[in-house]
């Protein structure tokens, strides 16, 4: 079970509400790599976890390879985490425009470029990266299984996607025949996303949410 990464939300003391409720992955708020490399005070302080807190999930988010390698490398120098996910899954219109968040798997060799770049830095250690993204920017323009082989092929530990597109933003319903098809794509371990408002939602009847495998 992995509590999904909520800006604003999932800092440390909301994660260690949930983790007294049982054993998981709770991730932290996005950390964006730039301000990571530039030290930003503020960004420096969210990276903050409970002494007896395992795994420590961060969350990183960035457009640059190259940035996003040194990112990266702090985290596993300074022993900041223990599992590094990046976001491809941001769906404000701000962003996507330029070509990041959600839209950046359509940029196909960039997207691939940038989780090997994260995948290299962080393997040295033995920290698994894996990538949360959306099924594409709109229903003309959809990537997710494409994007989930490429970061297989560059080493992720897994993906997860919300099965929504970044038009949608949160808006509709998730649509988990896009998550079981690529669970039926990888074979990396697929972590399912969207409308899960409860913890029946997740666990009911078995695993109506869970693909198998994950
Ligand atoms: C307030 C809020 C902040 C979010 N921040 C992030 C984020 O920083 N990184 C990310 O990958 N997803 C973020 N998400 C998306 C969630 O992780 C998740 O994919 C989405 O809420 C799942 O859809 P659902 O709300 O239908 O369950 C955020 C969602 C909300 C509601």
């Amino acid at each position: 079970m992995v509590l999904a990464p909520m800006a604003g939300i999932t800092n440390v003391g909301f994660r260690r509400l949930c983790r007294e409720q049982g054993g998981g992955i709770y991730v932290c708020e996005m950390i964006t790599t730039v301000a990571l490399v530039e030290r930003n005070p503020k960004t420096l302080r969210m990276i903050a976890f409970g002494d007896d807190e395992r795994p420590r999930s961060l969350q990183l988010y960035g457009t640059d390879p190259e940035i996003t390698a040194a990112a990266v490398r702090i985290v596993v120098e300074k022993d900041l985490a223990d599992h590094i996910d990046l976001n491809f899954g941001c769906p404000v219109p701000k962003v996507t425009r330029k070509g990041g968040g959600s839209a950046l798997p359509w940029r196909r060799r960039l997207f691939a470029r940038l989780v090997r770049a994260a995948v290299d830095a962080a393997s040295p250690a033995g920290v698994p990266v894996t990538v949360k993204m959306r099924k594409g920017i709109d229903d003309d323009h959809l990537t997710y299984v494409e994007a989930g082989l490429a970061a297989q092929d560059a080493g992720v530990a897994a993906v997860a996607l919300h099965g929504r597109t970044a038009a949608q933003r949160y808006s509709g319903t998730a649509d988990w025949d896009a998550i079981a098809t690529l669970k039926q794509s990888l074979d990396v371990p697929v972590l399912g996303n969207g409308d899960i408002w409860k913890a029946d939602d997740a666990a009911a009847n078995g695993r109506p949410h869970w693909v198998d495998g994950v």
